[in-house]
């Protein structure tokens, strides 16, 4: 359902703590900050005819909210869920309720770290899972993201 610009719209969703990016451990999620991601994505996705739309929220209910929120008017959805990938039923079966691909994002290799971390329960639902790469990788999902709509 595109925008009235004739955009496909895609929702980048940020999950608790990732307000802190560029402060919180660099050494692991490096130093670019949220709003650097965001403003990148947004750019980028009008490069590829793709209207971004971005939320960051430290509360599960408030996330489950805002993919309720998709299921109209949303085309696919980037995800970082952040601690509550390894603990979130709610957020996992908020996304099943979509019918748009769902790309699980991680900016560290949640596989190279504690066992705690090894296990998402995102991972078997959604469309592609992308992890380690570092901010970078959210540019990678928007780009799988556009072919996957047919935008490239
Ligand atoms: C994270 C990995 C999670 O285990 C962690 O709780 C985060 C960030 C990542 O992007 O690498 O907050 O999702």
């Amino acid at each position: 359902m595109a925008d009235e610009n004739g955009r496909l719209r895609v929702l980048v969703l940020h999950g608790p703590n990732l307000n802190l990016l560029g402060k919180r451990e660099p050494e692991i999620y490096g130093s670019a900050t949220l709003a650097d991601i965001d403003e990148k994505l947004i750019r980028e996705g009008r490069e590829l005819n793709l209207s971004v739309e971005t939320f960051q929220s430290n509360h599960e209910g408030a996330i489950v909210d805002r993919i309720q929120s998709a299921m109209d008017g949303c085309d696919g959805v980037i995800i970082n869920p952040a601690a509550y990938t390894h603990t979130s039923v709610a957020i996992r079966d908020a996304l099943l309720a979509l019918s748009v691909p769902i790309i699980e994002i991680h900016l560290s290799n949640i596989y190279k770290r504690e066992s705690f971390r090894h296990h998402s329960l995102i991972r078997d639902i959604a469309t592609g899972q992308i992890a380690g790469c570092g901010a970078y990788g959210y540019e990678l999902a928007l780009l799988a993201m556009a072919d996957m709509l047919n935008h490239v």
